[in-house]
Protein backbone atom coordinates (compact mmCIF):
# COMPACT_ATOMS: atom_id res chain seq x y z
CA UNK A 1 0.00 0.00 0.00
CA UNK A 2 3.00 2.62 0.78
CA UNK A 3 4.41 1.65 -2.44
CA UNK A 4 0.68 2.36 -4.80
CA UNK A 5 0.31 6.15 -1.80
CA UNK A 6 3.62 7.13 -3.25
CA UNK A 7 3.19 6.50 -6.83
CA UNK A 8 -0.21 8.18 -6.39
CA UNK A 9 0.92 11.46 -4.67
CA UNK A 10 3.93 11.39 -7.41
CA UNK A 11 1.95 11.24 -10.29
CA UNK A 12 0.07 14.29 -9.30
CA UNK A 13 3.76 16.39 -8.79
CA UNK A 14 3.85 16.43 -5.24
CA UNK A 15 7.00 14.99 -3.95
CA UNK A 16 7.03 11.98 -1.27
CA UNK A 17 9.83 10.69 1.04
CA UNK A 18 9.00 6.70 1.83
CA UNK A 19 10.12 5.29 5.06
CA UNK A 20 10.23 1.71 6.04
CA UNK A 21 12.50 -0.23 8.43
CA UNK A 22 14.41 -1.60 5.67
CA UNK A 23 15.92 -0.78 2.09
CA UNK A 24 14.35 -4.37 0.95
CA UNK A 25 10.64 -2.89 1.73
CA UNK A 26 11.78 0.43 0.31
CA UNK A 27 12.57 -1.70 -2.67
CA UNK A 28 9.47 -3.31 -3.30
CA UNK A 29 7.63 0.04 -2.66
CA UNK A 30 10.03 1.52 -5.39
CA UNK A 31 9.80 -1.80 -7.79
CA UNK A 32 5.83 -0.99 -7.24
CA UNK A 33 5.37 2.27 -7.83
CA UNK A 34 7.43 1.64 -11.14
CA UNK A 35 5.49 -1.03 -12.28
CA UNK A 36 2.46 1.09 -12.45
CA UNK A 37 4.31 4.03 -14.41
CA UNK A 38 5.57 1.46 -16.41
CA UNK A 39 2.26 0.25 -17.56
CA UNK A 40 1.05 3.98 -17.98
CA UNK A 41 4.13 4.36 -20.77
CA UNK A 42 3.46 0.75 -22.23
CA UNK A 43 -0.29 2.13 -22.88
CA UNK A 44 1.20 5.70 -24.06
CA UNK A 45 -1.06 7.49 -21.31
CA UNK A 46 2.80 8.81 -20.04
CA UNK A 47 5.98 9.66 -21.34
CA UNK A 48 9.10 7.82 -20.71
CA UNK A 49 11.19 10.86 -19.97
CA UNK A 50 7.83 11.68 -17.16
CA UNK A 51 8.26 8.34 -15.55
CA UNK A 52 12.13 9.23 -14.40
CA UNK A 53 10.87 12.47 -13.15
CA UNK A 54 7.96 10.69 -11.55
CA UNK A 55 10.23 8.08 -9.73
CA UNK A 56 12.91 10.69 -8.74
CA UNK A 57 10.07 12.70 -6.98
CA UNK A 58 9.91 9.85 -4.45
CA UNK A 59 12.54 9.07 -1.74
CA UNK A 60 13.31 6.39 0.36
CA UNK A 61 14.74 6.45 4.07
CA UNK A 62 15.02 3.96 6.50
CA UNK A 63 15.16 6.82 9.00
CA UNK A 64 13.07 10.23 9.99
CA UNK A 65 15.41 12.40 8.27
CA UNK A 66 13.65 15.32 6.55
CA UNK A 67 10.15 14.81 8.32
CA UNK A 68 10.44 17.56 10.14
CA UNK A 69 9.56 19.69 6.60
CA UNK A 70 6.82 17.54 5.43
CA UNK A 71 3.10 19.05 5.31
CA UNK A 72 1.37 15.70 5.57
CA UNK A 73 2.71 11.90 6.48
CA UNK A 74 0.43 9.11 5.40
CA UNK A 75 1.24 6.02 7.69
CA UNK A 76 0.62 2.34 5.81
CA UNK A 77 2.85 0.13 8.46
CA UNK A 78 1.49 -3.18 9.77
CA UNK A 79 -2.24 -3.21 10.99
CA UNK A 80 -1.04 -3.91 14.42
CA UNK A 81 -2.02 -1.57 16.75
CA UNK A 82 0.93 -1.81 18.84
CA UNK A 83 2.90 -1.14 16.18
CA UNK A 84 1.17 1.74 14.79
CA UNK A 85 1.08 3.77 18.10
CA UNK A 86 5.07 3.19 18.72
CA UNK A 87 5.34 4.83 14.54
CA UNK A 88 3.25 7.83 15.87
CA UNK A 89 5.28 7.90 19.05
CA UNK A 90 8.22 8.21 16.73
CA UNK A 91 6.10 10.89 13.96
CA UNK A 92 5.05 12.96 16.71
CA UNK A 93 9.02 13.67 17.61
CA UNK A 94 10.27 13.84 14.03
CA UNK A 95 7.68 15.98 12.19
CA UNK A 96 6.25 19.59 13.06
CA UNK A 97 3.76 19.83 15.51
CA UNK A 98 1.57 21.47 12.56
CA UNK A 99 2.07 18.65 10.29
CA UNK A 100 -1.19 16.49 9.86
CA UNK A 101 -0.44 12.45 10.71
CA UNK A 102 -3.34 10.26 8.51
CA UNK A 103 -3.18 6.56 9.27
CA UNK A 104 -4.15 4.32 6.00
CA UNK A 105 -5.73 1.91 8.80
CA UNK A 106 -8.06 -0.20 7.23
CA UNK A 107 -10.20 -1.56 10.67
CA UNK A 108 -8.17 0.09 13.89
CA UNK A 109 -9.63 3.08 15.52
CA UNK A 110 -8.22 6.32 14.91
CA UNK A 111 -8.98 8.01 18.14
CA UNK A 112 -6.79 4.51 19.46
CA UNK A 113 -4.31 5.33 17.43
CA UNK A 114 -3.87 8.98 17.63
CA UNK A 115 -3.61 8.64 21.45
CA UNK A 116 0.07 8.32 20.75
CA UNK A 117 0.39 11.92 20.24
CA UNK A 118 0.79 14.79 22.32
CA UNK A 119 -1.67 16.73 20.14
CA UNK A 120 -4.12 14.25 18.72
CA UNK A 121 -6.19 16.59 16.70
CA UNK A 122 -3.20 16.48 14.32
CA UNK A 123 -4.50 12.94 13.17
CA UNK A 124 -7.06 11.94 10.91
CA UNK A 125 -7.73 8.55 9.04
CA UNK A 126 -7.00 8.32 5.15
CA UNK A 127 -7.84 4.90 3.61
CA UNK A 128 -7.49 4.11 0.47
CA UNK A 129 -8.44 1.24 -1.28
CA UNK A 130 -6.34 -1.51 -2.85
CA UNK A 131 -4.91 -1.18 -6.04
CA UNK A 132 -4.21 2.26 -4.89
CA UNK A 133 -4.17 3.47 -8.48
CA UNK A 134 -7.25 2.35 -9.47
CA UNK A 135 -9.37 2.69 -6.57
CA UNK A 136 -11.39 5.89 -6.77
CA UNK A 137 -12.39 6.13 -2.93
CA UNK A 138 -10.90 7.02 -0.04
CA UNK A 139 -12.64 6.72 3.75
CA UNK A 140 -11.63 10.19 5.42
CA UNK A 141 -12.42 8.98 9.43
CA UNK A 142 -12.52 11.50 12.21
CA UNK A 143 -11.48 10.23 14.93
CA UNK A 144 -12.94 12.07 18.33
CA UNK A 145 -10.07 14.38 18.56
CA UNK A 146 -9.24 15.46 15.06
CA UNK A 147 -9.38 18.77 14.29
CA UNK A 148 -11.80 20.39 10.91
CA UNK A 149 -9.01 21.45 9.67
CA UNK A 150 -6.93 17.81 9.54
CA UNK A 151 -10.18 16.31 8.41
CA UNK A 152 -10.60 18.97 5.05
CA UNK A 153 -7.34 19.22 4.25
CA UNK A 154 -7.15 15.28 4.06
CA UNK A 155 -10.47 15.55 1.66
CA UNK A 156 -9.24 18.27 -0.57
CA UNK A 157 -5.98 16.78 -0.67
CA UNK A 158 -7.88 13.49 -1.67
CA UNK A 159 -9.66 14.96 -4.00
CA UNK A 160 -6.45 16.82 -5.37
CA UNK A 161 -4.93 13.70 -5.73
CA UNK A 162 -7.86 12.72 -8.44
CA UNK A 163 -10.03 10.03 -5.93
CA UNK A 164 -13.91 10.27 -4.10
CA UNK A 165 -13.27 11.23 -0.48
CA UNK A 166 -16.27 10.13 2.20
CA UNK A 167 -16.00 11.25 5.87
CA UNK A 168 -17.16 8.62 8.39
CA UNK A 169 -17.01 8.75 11.70
CA UNK A 170 -14.20 6.11 13.94
CA UNK A 171 -16.08 3.09 14.04
CA UNK A 172 -14.73 -0.68 13.76
CA UNK A 173 -13.99 -1.48 9.51
CA UNK A 174 -15.13 2.17 9.21
CA UNK A 175 -17.80 1.54 6.59
CA UNK A 176 -16.45 -0.54 3.17
CA UNK A 177 -15.07 -2.72 4.76
CA UNK A 178 -17.55 -3.35 7.99
CA UNK A 179 -20.40 -4.59 4.97
CA UNK A 180 -17.61 -6.09 3.44
CA UNK A 181 -16.30 -8.53 6.42
CA UNK A 182 -19.71 -10.00 6.72
CA UNK A 183 -20.37 -10.30 2.88
CA UNK A 184 -17.02 -11.81 2.87
CA UNK A 185 -17.85 -14.47 6.13
CA UNK A 186 -21.43 -15.52 4.62
CA UNK A 187 -19.95 -16.51 0.64
CA UNK A 188 -17.71 -19.13 2.65
CA UNK A 189 -20.18 -20.12 4.72
CA UNK A 190 -22.36 -20.77 1.92
CA UNK A 191 -18.76 -22.65 0.41
CA UNK A 192 -19.05 -25.04 3.64
CA UNK A 193 -22.73 -25.80 2.97
CA UNK A 194 -21.34 -27.36 -0.40
CA UNK A 195 -22.33 -24.80 -3.20
CA UNK A 196 -18.89 -24.76 -5.36
CA UNK A 197 -16.95 -21.59 -4.65
CA UNK A 198 -16.95 -21.10 -8.38
CA UNK A 199 -20.57 -20.87 -8.21
CA UNK A 200 -20.77 -18.28 -5.63
CA UNK A 201 -18.75 -16.06 -7.99
CA UNK A 202 -20.72 -16.50 -10.86
CA UNK A 203 -24.02 -15.64 -9.04
CA UNK A 204 -22.73 -12.35 -7.82
CA UNK A 205 -21.10 -11.71 -11.07
CA UNK A 206 -24.04 -11.80 -12.66
CA UNK A 207 -25.74 -9.40 -10.05
CA UNK A 208 -22.76 -7.04 -11.00
CA UNK A 209 -19.90 -7.29 -9.45
CA UNK A 210 -16.74 -6.93 -11.12
CA UNK A 211 -15.53 -10.08 -9.01
CA UNK A 212 -17.42 -12.63 -7.04
CA UNK A 213 -16.64 -12.42 -3.11
CA UNK A 214 -14.50 -15.86 -3.04
CA UNK A 215 -12.47 -14.23 -5.54
CA UNK A 216 -12.26 -11.12 -3.89
CA UNK A 217 -11.05 -12.49 -0.59
CA UNK A 218 -8.53 -14.49 -2.28
CA UNK A 219 -7.36 -10.77 -4.21
CA UNK A 220 -7.48 -9.15 -0.66
CA UNK A 221 -5.13 -11.80 0.75
CA UNK A 222 -6.58 -14.34 3.65
CA UNK A 223 -4.00 -13.58 5.91
CA UNK A 224 -4.95 -9.34 5.68
CA UNK A 225 -8.86 -10.04 5.47
CA UNK A 226 -8.25 -12.70 8.63
CA UNK A 227 -7.37 -9.39 10.39
CA UNK A 228 -10.01 -7.11 9.98
CA UNK A 229 -12.33 -9.41 10.21
CA UNK A 230 -10.56 -10.25 14.01
CA UNK A 231 -11.43 -6.69 14.75
CA UNK A 232 -14.84 -6.95 13.35
CA UNK A 233 -15.61 -9.90 15.18
CA UNK A 234 -14.27 -8.03 18.46
CA UNK A 235 -16.31 -4.92 18.08
CA UNK A 236 -19.35 -6.46 17.31
CA UNK A 237 -19.78 -9.93 18.14
CA UNK A 238 -21.36 -13.39 17.06
CA UNK A 239 -22.72 -11.96 13.74
CA UNK A 240 -19.16 -11.07 12.15
CA UNK A 241 -17.88 -14.72 13.52
CA UNK A 242 -15.49 -15.59 10.93
CA UNK A 243 -16.36 -19.12 9.21
CA UNK A 244 -14.49 -22.36 9.72
CA UNK A 245 -11.98 -22.96 7.70
CA UNK A 246 -9.65 -20.37 6.63
CA UNK A 247 -7.23 -21.10 9.36
CA UNK A 248 -6.30 -23.88 7.79
CA UNK A 249 -5.70 -22.81 4.39
CA UNK A 250 -3.74 -19.49 5.92
CA UNK A 251 -1.60 -22.17 8.40
CA UNK A 252 -0.62 -23.98 4.77
CA UNK A 253 0.69 -20.68 3.54
CA UNK A 254 -2.72 -20.28 1.21
CA UNK A 255 -2.90 -16.42 1.43
CA UNK A 256 -4.39 -15.93 -1.96
CA UNK A 257 -3.56 -14.37 -5.13
CA UNK A 258 -0.57 -13.22 -4.02
CA UNK A 259 1.07 -16.80 -2.76
CA UNK A 260 -0.01 -18.79 -5.84
CA UNK A 261 -3.12 -20.25 -3.60
CA UNK A 262 -5.75 -19.08 -1.85
CA UNK A 263 -9.61 -20.88 -1.61
CA UNK A 264 -8.33 -20.94 -5.59
CA UNK A 265 -5.01 -22.07 -7.27
CA UNK A 266 -3.75 -19.74 -9.90
CA UNK A 267 -1.54 -20.01 -12.78
CA UNK A 268 0.81 -17.44 -15.14
CA UNK A 269 1.27 -15.12 -12.40
CA UNK A 270 -2.18 -15.05 -11.04
CA UNK A 271 -4.50 -14.66 -14.85
CA UNK A 272 -5.59 -17.99 -14.67
CA UNK A 273 -7.11 -19.57 -11.77
CA UNK A 274 -9.03 -22.92 -10.78
CA UNK A 275 -10.80 -24.55 -8.29
CA UNK A 276 -8.53 -27.07 -5.75
CA UNK A 277 -10.51 -30.24 -5.88
CA UNK A 278 -9.16 -31.26 -2.51
CA UNK A 279 -10.61 -27.88 -0.83
CA UNK A 280 -13.90 -30.05 -0.01
CA UNK A 281 -11.93 -32.80 2.22
CA UNK A 282 -9.60 -29.85 3.53
CA UNK A 283 -12.55 -27.89 4.78
CA UNK A 284 -15.17 -30.80 5.36
CA UNK A 285 -17.25 -29.87 2.88
CA UNK A 286 -20.38 -31.47 2.55
CA UNK A 287 -20.74 -32.95 -1.29
CA UNK A 288 -23.59 -31.56 -3.32
CA UNK A 289 -25.26 -30.04 -0.41
CA UNK A 290 -27.15 -27.56 0.42
CA UNK A 291 -29.48 -27.62 -2.26
CA UNK A 292 -29.22 -23.89 -2.57
CA UNK A 293 -30.93 -21.98 -5.90
CA UNK A 294 -29.26 -19.09 -7.06
CA UNK A 295 -31.85 -16.55 -6.00
CA UNK A 296 -30.73 -17.67 -2.24
CA UNK A 297 -27.42 -17.66 -2.83
CA UNK A 298 -27.72 -13.86 -3.91
CA UNK A 299 -30.28 -12.32 -1.63
CA UNK A 300 -27.85 -14.25 1.48
CA UNK A 301 -25.00 -12.36 0.34
CA UNK A 302 -26.81 -8.87 -0.58
CA UNK A 303 -28.71 -8.69 2.40
CA UNK A 304 -26.45 -9.51 4.79
CA UNK A 305 -24.67 -6.38 2.97
CA UNK A 306 -27.82 -4.25 3.33
CA UNK A 307 -28.73 -5.48 7.04
CA UNK A 308 -25.17 -3.97 7.50
CA UNK A 309 -25.56 -0.57 6.04
CA UNK A 310 -28.79 -0.19 7.71
CA UNK A 311 -26.75 -0.29 11.34
CA UNK A 312 -24.58 2.19 9.98
CA UNK A 313 -26.86 4.77 8.53
CA UNK A 314 -28.73 4.57 11.69
CA UNK A 315 -25.68 4.91 13.94
CA UNK A 316 -25.00 7.71 11.33
CA UNK A 317 -21.36 7.14 10.49
CA UNK A 318 -21.48 8.83 7.31
CA UNK A 319 -23.35 11.89 6.74
CA UNK A 320 -25.80 11.01 4.46
CA UNK A 321 -27.11 7.55 3.20
CA UNK A 322 -25.78 8.00 -0.45
CA UNK A 323 -21.98 8.40 1.02
CA UNK A 324 -22.61 4.39 2.04
CA UNK A 325 -23.27 4.14 -1.68
CA UNK A 326 -20.65 5.92 -2.95
CA UNK A 327 -18.38 4.11 -0.39
CA UNK A 328 -19.44 0.88 -1.90
CA UNK A 329 -19.42 1.75 -5.47
CA UNK A 330 -16.04 3.32 -5.88
CA UNK A 331 -14.13 1.80 -3.18
CA UNK A 332 -15.58 -2.13 -4.11
CA UNK A 333 -17.29 -1.65 -7.95
CA UNK A 334 -20.34 -2.70 -6.52
CA UNK A 335 -22.71 -2.93 -9.86
CA UNK A 336 -23.08 0.49 -10.15
CA UNK A 337 -26.08 -0.08 -12.54
CA UNK A 338 -28.07 -0.59 -9.25
CA UNK A 339 -27.28 2.69 -8.41
CA UNK A 340 -25.24 1.47 -5.02
CA UNK A 341 -26.32 -1.34 -1.88
CA UNK A 342 -28.91 1.24 -0.90
CA UNK A 343 -30.79 2.68 -3.54
CA UNK A 344 -30.94 -1.44 -4.86
CA UNK A 345 -32.05 -2.35 -1.41
CA UNK A 346 -35.26 0.49 -1.58
CA UNK A 347 -35.68 -0.88 -5.35
CA UNK A 348 -36.62 -4.21 -3.26
CA UNK A 349 -37.93 -2.67 -0.27
CA UNK A 350 -37.44 -3.04 3.11
CA UNK A 351 -40.75 -4.98 3.89
CA UNK A 352 -39.43 -7.51 1.47
CA UNK A 353 -35.63 -7.54 2.64
CA UNK A 354 -36.89 -8.10 6.53
CA UNK A 355 -39.40 -10.87 5.51
CA UNK A 356 -36.38 -12.88 3.55
CA UNK A 357 -33.40 -11.74 6.48
CA UNK A 358 -36.72 -13.43 9.04
CA UNK A 359 -36.76 -16.52 6.47
CA UNK A 360 -32.93 -16.62 7.01
CA UNK A 361 -32.76 -16.08 10.44
CA UNK A 362 -34.68 -19.03 11.30
CA UNK A 363 -33.03 -21.35 8.39
CA UNK A 364 -29.36 -20.55 8.69
CA UNK A 365 -28.51 -18.80 12.02
CA UNK A 366 -29.14 -15.47 13.90
CA UNK A 367 -26.63 -12.92 12.12
CA UNK A 368 -29.52 -12.99 9.86
CA UNK A 369 -31.69 -11.17 12.08
CA UNK A 370 -32.90 -7.50 10.63
CA UNK A 371 -31.36 -4.27 12.10
CA UNK A 372 -33.98 -2.37 14.04
CA UNK A 373 -33.50 0.61 11.33
CA UNK A 374 -34.44 -1.83 8.77
CA UNK A 375 -37.44 -2.99 10.15
CA UNK A 376 -38.31 0.67 11.25
CA UNK A 377 -38.07 1.24 7.38
CA UNK A 378 -40.30 -2.07 7.00
CA UNK A 379 -43.05 -0.90 9.28
CA UNK A 380 -43.21 2.69 7.92
CA UNK A 381 -43.09 2.33 4.40
CA UNK A 382 -40.53 4.39 3.95
CA UNK A 383 -36.99 4.62 2.38
CA UNK A 384 -33.52 4.51 2.73
CA UNK A 385 -33.18 7.69 0.45
CA UNK A 386 -36.66 9.82 1.36
N1 LIG B 1 -3.53 -4.60 1.56
C1 LIG B 1 -4.69 -4.00 1.42
O1 LIG B 1 -5.54 -4.43 0.62
C2 LIG B 1 -4.97 -2.75 2.20
C3 LIG B 1 -6.01 -1.89 1.79
C4 LIG B 1 -6.26 -0.70 2.51
C5 LIG B 1 -5.51 -0.43 3.64
N2 LIG B 1 -4.51 -1.29 4.03
C6 LIG B 1 -3.77 -0.94 5.24
O2 LIG B 1 -2.49 -0.45 4.86
C7 LIG B 1 -1.52 -0.80 5.85
C8 LIG B 1 -0.40 -1.57 5.21
O3 LIG B 1 -0.90 -2.72 4.58
P1 LIG B 1 -0.07 -3.55 3.50
O4 LIG B 1 -0.98 -4.56 2.94
O5 LIG B 1 0.65 -2.61 2.61
O6 LIG B 1 0.97 -4.27 4.48
P2 LIG B 1 2.45 -4.84 4.15
O7 LIG B 1 2.72 -5.82 5.22
O8 LIG B 1 2.54 -5.24 2.74
O9 LIG B 1 3.38 -3.57 4.34
C9 LIG B 1 3.62 -2.99 5.58
C10 LIG B 1 4.96 -2.31 5.56
O10 LIG B 1 5.16 -1.67 6.80
C11 LIG B 1 6.52 -1.79 7.14
N3 LIG B 1 6.73 -1.57 8.55
C12 LIG B 1 6.50 -2.41 9.57
N4 LIG B 1 6.84 -1.82 10.75
C13 LIG B 1 7.27 -0.59 10.44
C14 LIG B 1 7.79 0.50 11.20
N5 LIG B 1 7.89 0.39 12.53
N6 LIG B 1 8.15 1.63 10.55
C15 LIG B 1 8.03 1.71 9.21
N7 LIG B 1 7.57 0.73 8.45
C16 LIG B 1 7.21 -0.41 9.05
C17 LIG B 1 6.88 -3.19 6.66
O11 LIG B 1 8.29 -3.34 6.53
C18 LIG B 1 6.14 -3.26 5.33
O12 LIG B 1 6.93 -2.80 4.27
C19 LIG B 1 -2.29 -1.58 6.91
O13 LIG B 1 -2.72 -0.70 7.93
C20 LIG B 1 -3.49 -2.12 6.15
O14 LIG B 1 -4.59 -2.39 6.97
C21 LIG B 1 -4.23 -2.42 3.32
Amino acid sequence: MGGGIAQLFSAKSIRVRMKDINWDAITKGYHHAHKIFKKAVDRKKMKASDLMNAMARIEGTTRYEGFKHLDLVVEAVVEDLEIKKKVFTELDAATDPKAILATNTSSLSVSKIASAVKDPSRVVGMHFFNPVDKMPLVEVIRGTATSDEAASTVFQLSKKVGKTPILVKDSPGFVVNRILGPYMNEAVQIALEGVPVSRIDRVMERFGMPMGPIELIDEVGLDVGAKVSKVLYGAFGERMKPPPGLEVLISEGRLGKKAGKGIYLYEAGGKKKSEDPTLAKKLGIKENGAGLTDEVIEKRLIYTMINEAARIVEEELVRDVADVDIGMIFGTGFAPFRGGLLRYADSVGADSIVTDLELFARNFGPRFQPAPFLQGLSVSGKKFYS
